[in-house]
């Protein structure tokens, strides 16, 4: 169970570590500080209804009521030890896993921690000015909900640093929250978490999208070798979950909102659909487009012997590897990948241990490619003939293979010329951009009233009315 009578709720016994416990009280008051500047704008004196994690089993572990923001009881929870866990993949596959960092592994796992962790506080710093046009005190709460979780990803990630790579590991927590998205001279350490969050629409498809990406990275640290970074990854992932379904509901609303309109006012030009305050089905490709580009490129180089060596070295593994029939060393098995050779796109067989990160991004697709489904049955069931699509996997892409190519959505190899004259039809221009921003001008907070440009959601949260009111502005 977690111990909520101490300063840091945990279920890890901080209480014994009594030096441990001084670094984390140390660290916390520079997390609220960070969480005051940087957290959801103006909103440090509303009462949100949240969950929060009361115990780790997977049923019930949740406990909804109104919380003020900075009194979220952020803490440290890992999935309760399986004694007899093994490392289950690579050089020391069958070895107990390994309770205390091995020496020879040390920076590596703390590049590892670090690059995790970074994400997390940066979610909430591109989402932190959403608050002020949320369509809905409902939505309001579940970016507020993910914000604050997000706070807790942190908490995870910084207390592994704290307990497990001493003084490094403390000052890698410091520059955690030192680290600003989107910052010119000391960004966030990945691409996609130094991009804006404009919008709500753009809120949406990061949840779906890049939050997609964050569950399957949980899912390959889950696997680790070193068992408190796997146990602290799997209690996360039951966070993920909420995340990605506020991004799926979320466009899926919006979606059908669209569709809704277009039927009863029978029109599908876009602009006679932006003539009726709701988001084309183009201006959602495009955005589709883009969060898919960038993500896609989270998942690092189509071929990279960093990824061999985390896999080779039993400290990443891959999406679901305890349920992979094969020898998981990996040593003779091939992988393809795709690259431009003679203007084409063409499939390459390659050590499957180095292409690790080429098929955790195909596992990642696969899952992409359901949801992006679901949604077009929403256009399906309006009987509208509109098909959203996934673009090519070398579309927009600024890391790996595609790196400095140009490739149309449809997966055709262009000169740059020739790729910069559709730019804008096949991602959002600063015109849409301005757009969908002229549909979010202030907040939308009456109870049980959404804005025009989204459809209410099947249920409210936690079984309560649509018409609760889940967030007090006191
Ligand atoms: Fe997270
Ligand atoms: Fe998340």
């Amino acid at each position: 169970m977690i111990n909520y009578t101490e300063k840091i709720p945990n279920n890890v016994d901080l209480g014994r570590d009594r030096v441990l416990q001084r670094a984390l009280e140390h660290w916390q008051p520079a997390y609220m500080g960070w969480w005051y500047d940087m957290g959801p704008n103006e909103s440090h004196n509303f009462d949100v209804y949240l969950r929060t994690a009361v115990s780790v089993e997977p049923d019930g572990w949740a406990q909804f009521d109104y919380v003020k923001m900075p009194e979220y009881r952020w803490g440290v929870f890992l999935q309760p030890r399986d004694e007899k866990r093994l490392v289950n993949f690579g050089v020391h596959k069958g070895d107990p896993a390994w309770q205390e960092v091995p020496g020879e592994y040390r920076s590596t796992l703390r590049r590892v921690i670090v690059t995790q962790g970074d994400t997390e506080p940066a979610s909430v710093e591109q989402q932190r000015m959403l608050g002020f046009s949320c369509p809905s005190m409902y939505d309001l709460r579940n970016i507020f909900q993910v914000n604050v979780e997000e706070g807790r990803h942190l908490w995870a990630m910084v207390y592994l640093l704290h307990r497990y790579f001493g003084r490094d590991g403390r000052e890698e927590a410091e520059a955690l929250l030192a680290r600003r998205s989107g910052d010119a001279d000391n960004p966030r350490i990945l691409g996609a978490f130094n991009e804006p969050t404009p919008d709500w629409l753009a809120f949406y498809m990061f949840t779906f999208f890049t939050d997609r990406d964050g569950k399957f990275q949980l899912c390959a640290l889950a696997e680790s070798g070193f068992d408190p970074l796997a146990r602290t990854c799997r209690f996360m992932l039951t966070e993920e979950a909420h995340h990605m379904f506020v991004g799926e509901t979320g466009v899926g609303r919006i979606i059908q909102r669209t569709c809704e309109v277009m039927k009863e006012n029978k029109v599908e030009d876009p602009s006679d659909v932006r003539a009726l305050g709701v988001i084309d089905l183009q201006t959602i490709q495009k955005y589709l487009n883009f969060h898919y580009s960038v993500t896609l490129d989270l998942y690092g180089s189509d071929v990279s012997s960093n990824a061999a060596n985390y896999y080779t070295s039993g400290l990443k593994g891959r999406f679901r590897e305890t349920k992979l029939d094969d020898d998981h060393v990996l040593s003779e098995a091939q992988y393809p990948v795709f690259e431009v050779a003679g203007g084409r796109i063409a499939a390459r067989d390659v050590p499957a241990l180095t292409a690790l990160n080429e098929r955790l991004r195909d596992d990642y697709i696969d899952e992409i490619t359901d949801g992006v489904g679901r949604w077009q049955r929403v256009i399906d069931n309006a009987g509208i003939p509109f098909r959203l699509t996934l673009p090519h996997k070398g579309f927009h892409r600024a890391i790996g293979n595609f790196a400095g190519h140009f490739i149309s959505p449809a997966g055709e190899v262009l000169s740059e010329e020739a790729w910069k004259k559709h730019e804008f039809e096949w991602m959002p221009s600063p015109k849409d951009h301005a757009y969908v921003q002229s549909l979010m001008i202030g907040r939308v907070v009456e109870p049980g009233k959404f804005a025009n440009w989204i459809a209410p959601p099947v249920r409210g949260i936690n079984n309560k009315p649509l018409d609760f009111e889940y967030v007090r502005f006191n």
